[in-house]
């Protein structure tokens, strides 16, 4: 008896994080991955609020590291090598002004791909956490 209930707990509390795995999937795996990443690079690039900060970047490369960490970040089978997030973002100096014009960007180019906002909050909650890493000012 005792044994079932310590079972039953475990199910109940493990369900979660079962559920949380589906999130690549549901975004539509790499392919989907790869859209929302273009379409919201995009975006940045054509948003005068942020779009000078990445003047001094290879977009090509940032581009395929995005692709990379979004899977990663999206319980996907990916790998991300590049710097970590302080590092990344240390000597730009950014703000939470800039901070929240790349998420309403990327909310943007995920409204446009179509993707249910139940999904995209679900990956925004796990980005939420690097805005200490990347805001410096
Ligand atoms: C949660 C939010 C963010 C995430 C997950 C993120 C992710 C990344 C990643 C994965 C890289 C590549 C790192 C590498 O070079 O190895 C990067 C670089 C960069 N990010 Fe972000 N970033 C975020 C927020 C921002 C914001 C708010 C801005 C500015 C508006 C920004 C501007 C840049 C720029 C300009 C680079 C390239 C720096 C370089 O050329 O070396 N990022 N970011």
């Amino acid at each position: 008896m005792k044994r079932s209930i310590a079972l039953g707990f475990l199910l109940l509390t493990a369900a979660p994080a079962f559920a949380e795995d589906t999130l690549f999937a549901d975004m539509g795996g790499q392919a989907g991955i790869d859209r929302i990443v273009d379409a919201s690079v995009d975006n940045y690039l054509a948003d005068g609020r942020i779009k000078a900060i990445f003047d001094e970047s290879n977009i090509d490369r940032l581009r395929a590291e995005f692709k990379v960490q979004f899977c990663q970040v999206a319980g996907g089978p990916c790998d991300y090598k590049g710097h970590d997030m302080t590092a990344a973002h240390k000597g730009l100096h950014l703000t939470n002004a800039n901070f929240n014009a790349v998420v309403e960007d990327l909310q943007d180019a995920m409204d446009r791909i179509g993707l249910p906002s139940a999904t995209q909050n679900r990956f925004l909650a796990r980005l939420a956490p690097m805005q200490r890493q990347v805001v410096s000012r």
